[in-house]
């Protein structure tokens, strides 16, 4: 099957290869009827699957979508939202032909495209990647905040690729915001709000960001007890990389990466964890709307910011030193909220709160 379709002509065969797709889908009727109907639904999504070659379908059971569907909230906005059936149907196809031998022989998790590439839905340049990983002789799908699917049935091939069936529907990774309140990182969400770099960092298309965990910032708050603002930015502009995402496969050891402050991170394996400067990486590979999150121990000081921040040398933990040099708003961020140091309590006294929440 799969070396007959490349010695079809392409044009001729699109319409041969849909046909194959729906014939092979509706001879897995008995598990897939959803699916299908779905699909049926989207007459050009139905199309375009057809027309595409070299694809991996992961393709949920009924009974997933009916997991799915039991929750009112997920049906009424599939209801709402007529964008996002296709959007989360296109999740579900990966860019490549991937047979379950080649699944199950994976020595470490893979972060494949898929064709989700919707910017309502995601940013990620080639499209939004699901994270597959081979796990007790079998392959499991991780996507938007950590759901997981088991793949239950391989390779069922048709004319452009293959289909594996999952037990769960995908979850299309959320936005910045609704990740960060999902992974219990309201600190970082708090600081970034008064640094009024939400927006900024959710705008980016292609990022990385190094998200300290509420116990960081718990470690570092007699750090911040100066900042201004200016020196809050830089140190969240120090956790972010613009223009690169950054997936835990893609880490060489020494890794250096520049940050959206301008100094570099390095990335390093050792000790059987990865570490960005001084921080571990306590949660690899959150992924986003416009990218991935790794949540680290620590919080990340660059080495130029100013001295004004007298306690910021060996303060927190994983923190590199704080040196000389004038703080400095992250180019291209400016800040709508003034000069003035922020103050200890009005900043920290938020994130305190939000910590308890
Ligand atoms: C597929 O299954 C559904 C649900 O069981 C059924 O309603 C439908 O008639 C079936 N379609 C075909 C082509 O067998
Ligand atoms: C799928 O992968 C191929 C080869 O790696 C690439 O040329 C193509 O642009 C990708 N498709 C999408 C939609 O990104
Ligand atoms: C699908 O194709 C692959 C590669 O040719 C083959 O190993 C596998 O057995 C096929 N699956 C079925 C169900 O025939
Ligand atoms: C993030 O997604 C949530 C839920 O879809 C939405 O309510 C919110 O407005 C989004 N936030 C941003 C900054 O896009
Ligand atoms: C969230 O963080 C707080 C503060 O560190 C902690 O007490 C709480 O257990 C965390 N909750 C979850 C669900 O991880
Ligand atoms: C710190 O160094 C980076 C990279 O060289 C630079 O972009 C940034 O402006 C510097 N900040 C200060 C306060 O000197
Ligand atoms: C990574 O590099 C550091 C030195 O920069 C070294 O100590 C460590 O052993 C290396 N880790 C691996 C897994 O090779």
């Amino acid at each position: 099957m799969h070396t007959k379709r490349f010695l079809l002509p392409l044009a001729a065969a699109t319409a041969a290869w849909a046909q194959s797709l729906t014939d092979v889908l509706a001879s897995q009727n008995h598990t897939l009827s959803t699916l299908i109907g779905l699909i049926q639904q989207q007459p050009d999504l139905l199309r375009t699957l057809g027309s595409l070659t070299d694809i991996t379908i992961l393709a949920p059971s009924n009974e997933a979508f009916t997991k799915l569907l039991s929750d009112p909230a997920v049906a009424a906005a599939i209801q709402s939202t007529p964008s996002l059936v296709p959007a989360l149907l296109t999740y579900h196809v990966l860019n490549g032909t991937f047979l379950a031998s080649a699944l199950t022989a994976l020595s470490e998790p893979a972060f494949v495209h898929t064709f989700l590439t919707d910017t309502t839905y995601s940013t990620v340049s080639g499209g939004q990647v699901v994270e597959v990983k081979a796990e007790n002789g079998g392959v499991t799908v991780l996507s938007g905040n950590g759901a997981s699917a088991k793949v239950t049935a391989t390779d069922i091939n048709f004319t452009g690729g293959t289909i594996h069936i999952i037990d769960n529907v995908l979850s299309i990774p959320p936005n910045l915001t609704v990740a960060l309140t999902q992974g219990n990182l309201t600190a970082l969400a708090g600081a970034a709000t008064q640094a009024n770099l939400v927006q900024a960092v959710s705008d980016i298309q292609q990022l990385t960001l190094f998200a300290p965990n509420n116990e960081a910032f718990a470690a570092a708050a007699d750090v911040a007890a100066g900042l201004t603002v200016e020196q809050l930015t830089a140190v969240l502009g120090y956790h972010v990389i613009d223009g690169t995402v950054v997936y835990s496969s893609n880490i060489v050891n020494g890794t250096k990466v520049q940050t959206l402050q301008g100094s570099d991170l390095t990335i390093t394996i050792r000790d059987g964890g990865v570490y960005v400067n001084d921080a571990k990486v306590v949660k690899p590979d959150v992924l986003v709307k416009n990218g991935v999150v790794h949540v680290i121990d620590g919080i990340l000081i660059p080495d130029n910011l100013s001295s004004a921040t007298p306690s910021a040398s060996g303060t927190a933990t994983g923190t590199g030193a704080a040196a000389t040099g004038t703080a400095t708003v992250v180019p291209g961020m400016g800040s709508t909220m003034g000069k003035g140091a922020v103050g200890a309590v009005a900043l920290f006294g938020s994130v305190a709160a939000l910590m308890n929440m």
